[in-house]
């Protein structure tokens, strides 16, 4: 298939995207800061995608097959050939290569057989990481303070000094939620040398209050992702199918506000909708039988359908979390490293103190919770605990990651072809109105996202033509490009888009 393309003149360039609310301590990421041509990092990146097959084609269909009956193929996309991908272009075994608009699940920063990861991944302390896999909480390497502060902290949202590291999204979530018990816990007790009292001791090994704290929660909203494990899977308000059958805590929901589109033209009702939201989260702070120690919240909600608040939505949250003492877990393990157009989503918010805690994972490749006050460390050793803590491979590749990103200026170019690619989809949904409806993302990077009746029929007729997407919610295309998608790649992925929305 020849690579699709639309005219760059049709395409105009929007001036500007508008004033953004400055962040606590932004980082500032200037296009000047971009001393290498991103689009020099993939000289053999193709021209366009190929599509030689149905997909799957039929070599994919025998290697699936084989899976099948080894592994549940059931969620599988597409099978990948990952030493023919490269950049932002998938490969699979029937020799078709799409444009990858869904990155792993938002996970891949910096495209496919990245040069410079390559680079990182073969020196003598990454050989060293892979081999000789530390316990982190017990035998740290002599300079794993030297590998964060190089890398996980150098990236640290502004305010957060310290981090706890951990495996996955979920797993970030999880301990950060415990941090926040426990935190809560030592203070009621009077501080961190107040010593448990035996009914505690005996009572938390039969899961019983007082030892175990029965009487808290984690307030999360409706819609929310925040991952699968016990405690995260039960802030998780996204889909039953994640829950049904898991025991489950009975902690509050709040309603996230549901914005109307175009924004402009909804101004009063959704202030309305954002102040009836966060009263509801303060009602439930003061009065739910379990006692919520901490607010937890997507800048964005990711998986439960892309849907946005106001940056005056979040400062009112971060105010009333203050006002009742109760923490605020920022889950930036979507939303977070560059693609929204600032590294951390929280830094659109102009909050004026950081979050409590903000969780990491996805493009980080490395997870965990940063955070700045030292009491989050709970009062003794192995309460916050497990073998890996985290992984020195994953670290060492952030910070490569975090490295690349500075270069090359990613985070700026999200911000600009972020703009661009909002700009195509707005024109395509002036002319197809049902088809592309309750545009959003703007001013958020390529974090963009549409509504469409037939969702998943876009999805599969992209992937036809040579576009690999994925969806979220019920009726969301939700776009999810790597750090180095430029306004050709989005050309490509505006032209499937109105080839199919047009038909
Ligand atoms: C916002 C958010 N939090 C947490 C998670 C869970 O991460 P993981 O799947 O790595 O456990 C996800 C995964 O999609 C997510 O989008």
């Amino acid at each position: 298939m020849a690579a699709l393309r639309v005219s760059r003149t049709t395409l105009l360039r929007p001036v500007s995207s508008g004033a953004r609310a400055p962040g606590f301590g932004v980082r500032l990421f200037s296009a000047s800061a971009a001393r290498t041509a991103a689009s020099s990092l993939f000289p053999d990146e193709p021209a366009g995608p190929t599509v030689k097959t149905e997909i799957p084609g039929p070599v994919s269909k025998s290697y699936i097959d084989d899976l099948d009956e080894v592994f549940d193929i059931r969620s599988l996309h597409m099978l990948a050939d990952y030493s023919k991908s490269i950049g932002n272009y998938i490969a699979d075994p029937d020799g078709n290569v799409l444009l990858d608009v869904f990155a792993q699940i938002a996970s891949i920063p910096l495209g496919y057989n990245n040069p410079g990861l390559i680079a990182a991944s073969k020196t003598p302390e990454m050989v060293s990481a892979i081999v000789n896999r530390p316990a982190l909480g017990n035998f740290p390497a002599y300079d794993w303070a030297a590998t964060l502060r190089t890398g996980i902290l150098k990236a640290a949202p502004p305010g957060l000094s310290q981090v706890f590291t951990a495996m996955t999204g979920s797993d970030a979530n999880e301990t950060a939620y415990k941090a926040a018990f426990m935190y809560r816990r030592q203070r009621e007790r009077g501080g961190p040398q107040a010593a448990f009292t035996e009914e505690e001791l005996s009572t938390a090994m039969s899961n019983t209050m007082p030892g175990s704290a029965n009487d808290l929660s984690i307030l999360s909203f409706k819609a929310a992702f925040h991952g699968r494990l016990f405690g995260s899977l039960s802030t998780t308000r996204s889909k039953p199918i994640h829950k049904l059958d898991i025991p489950a805590f009975d902690w509050p929901q709040a309603t996230f506000p549901q914005l109307k589109y175009p924004l402009e033209d909804h101004v009063a009702e959704n202030e309305a909708a954002e102040r009836a939201s966060l009263e509801e989260v303060e009602h439930l702070i003061q009065t739910f039988p379990r006692k919520p120690a901490a607010v937890v919240v997507e800048p964005i909600q990711s998986e439960g359908g892309d849907n946005h608040a106001s940056p005056a939505f979040f400062r009112g949250l971060r105010e009333v979390t203050a006002r009742n003492d109760v923490l605020l877990i920022v889950d930036e393990v979507q939303t977070g490293v560059g693609a929204t157009g600032r590294f951390w989503a929280h830094e659109h918010w102009g909050l004026s103190s950081p979050p409590d805690m903000v969780t990491f994972s996805k493009k980080a490749q490395a997870a965990g919770y940063y955070y700045a006050d030292p009491a989050l460390r709970p009062n003794l050793p192995y309460r916050q605990f497990n073998t890996w803590m985290g992984d020195p491979v994953r670290a060492v590749l952030f910070r490569a990651i975090y490295e690349q990103i500075q270069q090359h200026g990613l985070v700026a170019q999200a911000a600009r072809v972020g703009d661009y690619l909002y700009a195509g989809l707005q024109r395509i949904a002036e002319r197809y109105p049902d088809q592309v409806a309750n545009l959003r993302g703007k001013d958020r990077g390529t974090f963009i996202a549409f509504d469409n009746p037939r969702r998943d029929e876009v999805l599969r007729r992209a992937k036809t033509l040579g576009v690999n997407l994925g969806g979220s919610g019920v009726s969301a295309v939700r776009l999810r490009p790597m750090l180095v998608f430029e306004e050709r790649h989005a050309d490509i992925l505006l032209g499937v888009l109105e080839k199919i929305v047009a038909s």
